[in-house]
C-alpha cells in the first residue's frame, strides 16, 4: 500500500463528482472536516468485519436495507426510529425463520449523495445541473438549489452524527430490549394481516427466550441490546477522504465516517478513483455486481479490492433484475470461485428491477424483486456457493412507491403516498412481507 493515501484517489478520474465551483471553499470545508470526530470507531469496524466473514461460510445472515437517498429534512425522531423498527422486525422474521445470527446494516447516517445517469435535467426548456443528494445539492429545480456547494458536507457529517447518536441510544437500552418487541411495532399496521403473522413469530421467540432464561437461571444481557452498523455508498471522494483516519495501535487508514461503505455500480471502473480510494481502507467494503461485468473484471476487482484476502473485507452486492439473474449470476459466481478468494455474496434485488408506470412514475414490482430474490439463492446453491444476506430500499412509513404485496398496491395507488426523489422504496408492510417471504422460500427448499 506504498502508494496509497486517502488523497491518492485525486490522481485518477472521478465519475459522479460535484463541480464546485470555489475549490478554496471545499478546501476550507474538507479541512474542518478532517478534524471533526470520528462517527465510528475502529473497533466497529473489525468486528462487522468479522460478522461478515461469518455470513460469508453461511454461519450469519446480512440484512442491510434503507433508503434511497435521506434528506436533511427526514433527519426526525420518528423517520429514524421507524426505519430502525422495520429493521428490527425484519431481523427477527429472520432469525426465526433462518436460524442464523443476523447482522443489521442501515443505508443511514451518510447515504447523501447520489449517482446519475445525466449531469442535467431539462424542464419546459430551462435546464439545470441534475440534484445530486442533498450532500452536493438542492433538490428545488432553481439554479440556486442545484449549485454544488461544500458546506452541505458540514450539514451532511451533522445530520449522519445526530442520526447515529439517536440510533446508538435507542440499540443500547429498553426500546432494543428483546423481552419488549412491542417497542417495535408500527402503529398503522395494528389491522395487517402481516401484523398477525409477525406477532406469532415473536411470541413463539419470546417463549424459547424465557425457556433458555429459566434454564440459565438468569437474563443474557445481550438480549437486552442490539447491535446496529451503519453503510452509505461511498461516491462523494472529498466526503470519505476528509473522514479517513489513522488509529492508536492499528495499522492503516480506516474510513470512519461509515461501517460500510460500498461502491456503486456507476463508479467501479478498475483505474478510477473510487476503487482507488477504497482499495486503501480497512474497512469492509462492498461493490454492486451487475449486467455488464466481465469475469475477468470481477476477478480483477476481488484482487484490488482485498489483495490479502482477508475474510470479510468484500461484499459482492449483486443487482441484475429477475430476467436478467439467471443469465448473468452463475458465470460471474464461478469466477470468483476461480480465484479462490473470500467474498460474501448479498443479493441487491431491487436496482435492476426499476421500471416506469404508463405515467412515467418510477416504481418496482413486489413480484420481480422476490422473483430475483429466489433465483439468486437457487443459483448460489447450485454453485456450490453462499447467497449471505439482502440489500433493500426501504422504509419504515407508509408509502406507495414499489407495486404489489398483500395488499396488492396497483399504478394508481402509487399516487396516495409517493414521496421518493429517487428509487422506489417497499413501505414498512411490504419490506416485513418479504422477509416473511424469504424464510418461506427457504424452508420450501
Ligand atoms: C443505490 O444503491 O442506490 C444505487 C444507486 O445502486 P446501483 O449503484 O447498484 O445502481
Ligand atoms: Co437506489
Amino acid at each position: 500500500m506504498g502508494d496509497w493515501h486517502p488523497e491518492s484517489w485525486q490522481k485518477r478520474p472521478a465519475k459522479q463528482q460535484a463541480g464546485y465551483p470555489s475549490k478554496e471553499a471545499l478546501d476550507g470545508v474538507i479541512t474542518q472536516l478532517s478534524s471533526l470526530p470520528p462517527l465510528v470507531t475502529s473497533w466497529e469496524v473489525d468486528a462487522l468485519k468479522n460478522q461478515l466473514a461469518a455470513a460469508a461460510r453461511g454461519e450469519a445472515f446480512l440484512l442491510q436495507g434503507g433508503d434511497c437517498a435521506e434528506n436533511f429534512t427526514d433527519c426526525t425522531s420518528p423517520i429514524i426510529t421507524n426505519k430502525l423498527k422495520i429493521l428490527l422486525q425484519m431481523s427477527l422474521v429472520l432469525i426465526h425463520g433462518l436460524n442464523k445470527r443476523v447482522i443489521r446494516i442501515g443505508r443511514i447516517a451518510g447515504q447523501y449523495a447520489k449517482p446519475r445517469s445525466a449531469d442535467s435535467e431539462t424542464i419546459d426548456g430551462v435546464t439545470l445541473p441534475s440534484y445530486r443528494g442533498d450532500l452536493v445539492n438542492g433538490p428545488e429545480f432553481t439554479a440556486e438549489a442545484r449549485v454544488p456547494d461544500p458546506v452541505r458536507l458540514l450539514r451532511g457529517y451533522g445530520r449522519a452524527a445526530m442520526t447515529l447518536n439517536f440510533i446508538r441510544a435507542l440499540s443500547d437500552c429498553g426500546f432494543a430490549d428483546l423481552h419488549h418487541p412491542e417497542n417495535w411495532d408500527l402503529d398503522f399496521v395494528r389491522h395487517s394481516a402481516m401484523a398477525d403473522k409477525y406477532h406469532k413469530i415473536v411470541k413463539d421467540l419470546s417463549h424459547s427466550l424465557h425457556f433458555m432464561e429459566t434454564l440459565g437461571g438468569a437474563e443474557n444481557p445481550e438480549i437486552n441490546r442490539v447491535q446496529f452498523y451503519t453503510s452509505h455508498e461511498g461516491l462523494h471522494l472529498h466526503y470519505e477522504q476528509a473522514l479517513t483516519r489513522q488509529v492508536p495501535n492499528k495499522t492503516g487508514f480506516y474510513n470512519l465516517s461509515t461501517h460500510l461503505p460500498w461502491i456503486g455500480f456507476r463508479t467501479a471502473e478498475l483505474d478510477g478513483a473510487h476503487i482507488e480510494y477504497f482499495r486503501g481502507i480497512q474497512n469492509p467494503v462492498g461493490v454492486k455486481v451487475g449486467a455488464g461485468m466481465s469475469e475477468t473484471y470481477l476477478q480483477e476487482l476481488v484482487e484490488r479490492l482485498n489483495p490479502d484476502d482477508e475474510p470479510g473485507k468484500l461484499v459482492l452486492i449483486h443487482r441484475f433484475g429477475a430476467h436478467k439473474v439467471a443469465d448473468g449470476l452463475p458465470g460471474l459466481v464461478n469466477a470468483v470461485q476461480r480465484t479462490e478468494r473470500n467474498v460474501l455474496w448479498i443479493s441487491d434485488p431491487m436496482h435492476g428491477n426499476t421500471e416506469s408506470t404508463a405515467r412515467g412514475v418510477k416504481t418496482r414490482r413486489f413480484e420481480n424483486i422476490l422473483s430475483e430474490l429466489s433465483q439468486s439463492f437457487e443459483i448460489h446453491k447450485a454453485e456450490g456457493s453462499v447467497l449471505g444476506g439482502v440489500h433493500f430500499e426501504l422504509t419504515g412509513d407508509d408509502v406507495t412507491e414499489c407495486i404489489g404485496g398483500a395488499r396488492g398496491l396497483d399504478e394508481t395507488g402509487l399516487e396516495r403516498a409517493y414521496r421518493t426523489q429517487v428509487d422506489p422504496r417497499l413501505n414498512y408492510e411490504q419490506a416485513l412481507e418479504m422477509a416473511m417471504a424469504i424464510v418461506e422460500n427457504q424452508a420450501a427448499k
